[in-house]
């Protein structure tokens, strides 16, 4: 493939990621930057920039809104992830030459992960894509963070603080890595920068590796006066529990969130990673002091 990734679509783009992304797309000031929006969408996206209304499910609206595009980045929302088989189709067939779906998360390399209900539709997209650069020009970069670091502080995800009661997963000394929103912006850019390098393969990223202990002590130098009654659960109770609902056929996010806590903490699910692409994708990485800004943020 040629080395060159000028023009670059984006999807998702209003998105938490998609927009971090987009914005580093554009102060990169290397690519000719589309968004392409859902027909309808009142999403906002940044002042200036080019926008496609598409039909997500025409394979004639998405491959007029692709012609002409080297790279294609798809931040979409869960709701979306099946969405981009028929958008990774479209952009094979008018000769896009990367495609980065919505992946931005665990580690799917690993094979108890892989098997895990809550990732099937990716590994669906996965599959088809991979199927795709077999017969096509395009190629694929998969990205793994692993969690994300400041969405899932003020979200409750990665450490539970809003009711200064956090739940530590199995005493909570777990390692993992986690990944801020703007880390996984440049890691972006820096595929787009380096096509060949991170041709056809998952890369790694992440700011830190870190435990739930490690992040409730930075919470704890964050918001000094707060009294903090942390809760430990059992992950395979949780786990458990999970199953129990999945049997009855509840498919929420009560019932999910117990696997993607198994697939980002649990050391057997690949979710603490031991090799980065960092110092490629220049991720730089986040210091102590800098967990303890976001939970200053957040914890205001
Ligand atoms: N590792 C982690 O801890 C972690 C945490 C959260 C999310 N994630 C992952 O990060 C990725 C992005 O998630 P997010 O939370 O940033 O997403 P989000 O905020 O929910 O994204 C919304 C965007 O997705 C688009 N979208 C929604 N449904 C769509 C559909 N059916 N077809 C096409 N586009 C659709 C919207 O498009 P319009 O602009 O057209 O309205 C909007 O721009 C996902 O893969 C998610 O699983 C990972």
């Amino acid at each position: 493939m040629s080395s060159t990734i000028k023009n670059v679509a984006i999807i998702g783009a209003a998105g938490a990621l998609g927009s971090v992304i987009l914005d580093k797309l554009i102060a990169s000031g290397q690519f000719n930057v589309k968004v392409l929006r859902r027909s309808g969408s009142k999403s906002i996206v940044t002042a200036g920039i080019d926008i496609a209304e598409v039909d997500f499910t025409s394979l004639d609206s998405l491959k007029s809104a692709l012609a002409g595009q080297d790279a294609v980045v798809s931040a979409v929302g869960n709701e979306g992830i099946e969405s981009q088989i028929l958008l990774a189709d479209a952009a094979a067939s008018v000769g896009v030459k990367r495609f980065i779906p919505s992946e931005f998360g665990s580690n799917v390399e690993n094979p108890r992960t892989r098997q895990l209900v809550v990732y099937a539709p990716k590994v669906k997209v996965q599959d088809h894509i991979i199927e795709i650069s077999k017969t096509t020009d395009m190629t694929y970069t998969f990205v793994l963070n692993n969690v994300f670091l400041d969405w899932g502080l003020q979200h409750d995800f990665v450490l539970s603080t809003s009711n200064s009661k956090p739940i530590l997963i199995d005493g909570g000394d777990l390692l993992f890595s986690a990944t801020t929103l703007s880390s996984i912006g440049d890691a972006v850019v820096g595929i787009l920068s380096h096509p060949d390098e991170t041709k056809n393969r998952a890369v790694r990223i992440h700011d830190l590796v870190t435990s739930q202990n490690q992040l409730l002590a930075l919470a704890k130098q964050a918001a000094p006066g707060r009294v903090w009654e942390p809760v430990t659960v059992s992950l395979d109770d949780m786990v458990a529990k999970a199953d129990e609902r999945l049997a009855k056929g509840i498919l929420d996010m009560q019932t999910f969130a117990p696997y993607l806590s198994r697939a980002a903490l649990d050391p057997n699910y690949g979710g603490k990673f031991e090799q980065t692409d960092n110092e490629l994708l220049g991720v730089k990485g986040k210091t102590e002091q800098d967990v303890i800004e976001i939970f200053k943020k957040h914890l205001s």
